[in-house]
């Protein structure tokens, strides 16, 4: 089964009076539970493309399907309802909220899914809490945790809604190499037991020897 579909995907952002082509005609397809990372060099178009998959962003010409449904063909209700139960996002500076602790950021996406009962809202979020190792930092802010925790927690903020794609941009950059690997070794244990499909990008040889198949983009295309 194919999660996502990428078919001639163009993006053109205009810039003041020029027009950035950041991608060039992208096709590629993504199987349930593939471990897949996106690299290249700056600017060659990573981020663009977990945008496109993430639905956070349109494509100028061809066509993104997730799950067998084409997003062109959302209406915007159901966008918002796709990106919230489909995808989990991770980012490079865990995008964390300050003023809430690990238990409540890792909460707030399943209060956005409004009919999750408290109880079944405990549950999981101590099931996840256990599984990337925070239980002793529950009550703690994002600014007393160290990098590596902090991208747990973000982590597990992705899975607590169960989503069937976790879209990591560049994931392990903020981190020592050694918490890079850590974070990447959760991933890669969180996807062969759920079959969660990941797909990541990054700039690091190390933590693209870890997926199963590497994308490389250059200059907007893909070129490995
Ligand atoms: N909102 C935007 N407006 C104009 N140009 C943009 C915008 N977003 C990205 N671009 C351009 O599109 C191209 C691809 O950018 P993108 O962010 O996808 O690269 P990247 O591979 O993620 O780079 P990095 O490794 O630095 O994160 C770049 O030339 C960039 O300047
Ligand atoms: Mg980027």
């Amino acid at each position: 089964m194919k999660v996502v579909v990428l078919s001639d995907v163009q993006k053109d952002y205009a810039l003041g009076s020029v027009t950035v082509n950041a991608l060039k005609g992208i096709s590629f397809a993504i199987e349930q539970g593939e471990f897949i990372a996106i690299a290249g060099p700056s600017g060659s178009g990573k981020s663009t493309i977990l945008n496109m998959i993430g639905c956070i962003d349109s494509p100028s010409a061809g066509r993104v399907s997730i799950d067998g449904r084409e997003v062109d063909s959302l209406s915007d209700k159901e966008l918002t309802r796709y990106r919230r139960e489909k995808i989990g996002f991770i980012f490079q500076s865990f995008n964390l909220i300050p003023v809430l602790n690990v238990y409540e950021n890792i909460e707030f996406p399943l209060l956005l899914k409004k009919n999750v009962p408290k109880k079944q809202r405990q549950e999981t979020i101590g099931r996840f809490i256990e599984r990337v190792g925070l239980a002793d930092r529950v009550r703690n802010k994002p600014h007393e945790l160290s990098g590596g925790q902090r991208q747990r927690v973000a982590i597990a903020r992705a899975l607590v809604t169960g989503p069937r794609i976790i879209l990591a941009d560049e994931p392990t950059a903020n981190l020592d190499t050694e918490t890079g690997l850590n974070i990447i070794s959760l991933m890669e244990e969180i996807n062969d037991k759920e079959h969660t499909t990941f797909i990541f990008s990054t700039h690091d040889q190390y933590i693209m020897e870890h997926a199963h198949r590497v994308i490389t983009l250059r200059d907007g295309h893909i070129v490995a």
